[in-house]
């Protein structure tokens, strides 16, 4: 056998069950979470705003320098309740990627919005600042940059165009809770931050969600959008004050047990960020110069990078006749790794997409069309919370296959 045979040949995998120890099972699970959410089942108080919410609310907004965080059910209904605030109305049109989970867009169709799909940039693979200004129109009212993988759509240029002509930002940081862009935390730079705590997101509580804003008068509509019309400060059955005509009101409330893991969760966030940045960048070191394969790019003002999944795009024309993405797929986790294909996109191609043509634009979509099903490899982020053995097992791998697959 060849020496440095690929696994799939019936060489030694690169990533030996010994190191792959490092791996845990995520999310993590602490023994003084286990003990409080017992606390809180027996407190009765489950729900409505209670202790766990308004501390958590409190906290998630110091950590993202913030003034208000509002808690909701999930990371959809955050995205929906933001445009809602926001005024936006039946016919006018939101902005998003082309490459983004379902929710995004939805968000627009819920308010009987139109979401306009805009591409983007080839190497961080959001949304595109350029493209985004070619696509706004008089009936423009939101635009919804994605922080796809943890890395960071351009916020200086977004908040340029929002300056320009008026339009809000809402930033769905569903893939990078904690990261920090030129000394800003994400979410804290576009008129709302929404987040989603959904069972894989890297701050967890199995569904959840949030908005942070610093506005006054955005906090008390996302409040009142959330809590079927009260405000934060009334208490259930005695509202003193009702919404402003026409502002429709839901229940998206989170529960108490949510907002507690959370709470507990948010004192690693900070360090387990750092050391998925720390591992991404070494790993991304190791395999600069394997053939057929580019890293997606860090956010280009990234202070700390929260990954969500680590991203390998493949170079078509670096890789061997007939090769496809399943052949390279195949032989990395044969290495004894779980990369995934595909990034999120097209939406409007999403088996789940069942918005009639005259329900959304695509202003432009090369580079999602290009990228989204047949270039993109991602392992998640748990990969990257282990340490620097497992990342040069890894690159070990990604170079073998390469090798053999790239040209
Ligand atoms: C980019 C993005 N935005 C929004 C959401 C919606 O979040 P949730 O699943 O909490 O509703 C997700 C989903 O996971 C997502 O990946």
């Amino acid at each position: 056998m060849k020496k440095n045979a690929m696994a799939i040949e019936g060489g030694k995998k690169a990533v030996s069950d010994q190191v792959k120890k490092a791996l845990k099972p995520w999310p993590p699970v602490y023994p003084e979470t286990a003990k409080r959410l017992q606390a809180i089942y027996l407190s009765r108080q489950w729900s409505f705003n209670g202790p766990c919410e308004q501390e958590f609310s409190r906290k998630f907004s110091a950590y993202c320098g913030a003034k208000h965080s509002i808690f909701m059910a999930n990371g959809t209904v955050t995205l929906e309740s933001a445009l809602h605030a926001l005024g936006v109305k039946a016919g006018d049109e939101v902005i998003v990627p082309g490459n983004t989970w379902l929710a995004t867009a939805m968000a627009a169709v819920y308010l009987g919005a139109i979401p306009v799909f805009v591409d983007v940039e080839p190497d961080t693979l959001c949304l595109d600042p350029k493209k985004v200004r070619q696509a706004i129109t008089k009936k423009t009212k939101a635009i919804i940059p994605v922080h796809l993988f943890g890395s960071m759509a351009d916020m200086d240029r977004l908040m340029a165009i929002s300056k320009e002509y008026g339009i809000p930002v809402i930033e769905d940081c569903a893939h990078a809770q904690g990261g920090v862009w030129n000394g800003k935390v994400l979410g804290s730079i576009g008129q709302v931050g929404s987040f989603s705590f959904q069972q894989s997101k890297t701050l967890s509580s199995g569904e959840g969600g949030i908005c942070i804003t610093n506005d006054d008068d955005l906090a008390e509509k996302l409040f009142r959008i959330k809590h079927i019309g009260y405000s934060s400060g009334q208490k259930q059955g005695q509202a003193a004050t009702g919404p402003e005509e026409g502002l429709v009101c839901h229940n998206y409330r989170g529960l108490e047990f949510g907002a507690a893991i959370l709470t507990d969760a948010l004192k690693h966030l900070r360090a387990q960020t750092v050391l998925r940045d720390s591992n991404a960048r070494y790993f991304a070191g190791l395999i600069r110069d394997v053939p057929g394969i580019k890293v997606q790019t860090r956010g280009r003002k990234a202070d700390v990078q929260s990954y969500y999944n680590f991203v390998l795009l493949l170079q078509p024309a670096k890789l061997k006749a007939g090769v496809t993405i399943k052949d390279v797929q195949t032989a990395l986790n044969a290495e004894g790794m779980s990369w995934g294909i595909g990034g999120y996109g097209p939406v409007y191609k999403h088996l789940l997409w069942s918005v009639p043509k005259k329900g959304y634009r695509i202003h432009s979509n090369e580079v999602v069309e290009d990228t989204s099903t047949n270039r993109i490899l991602n392992i998640p982020h748990a990969w990257l919370l282990t340490n620097k053995s497992m990342m040069k097992a890894m690159a070990d791998g990604v170079r073998k296959v390469m090798n053999a697959y790239g040209k």
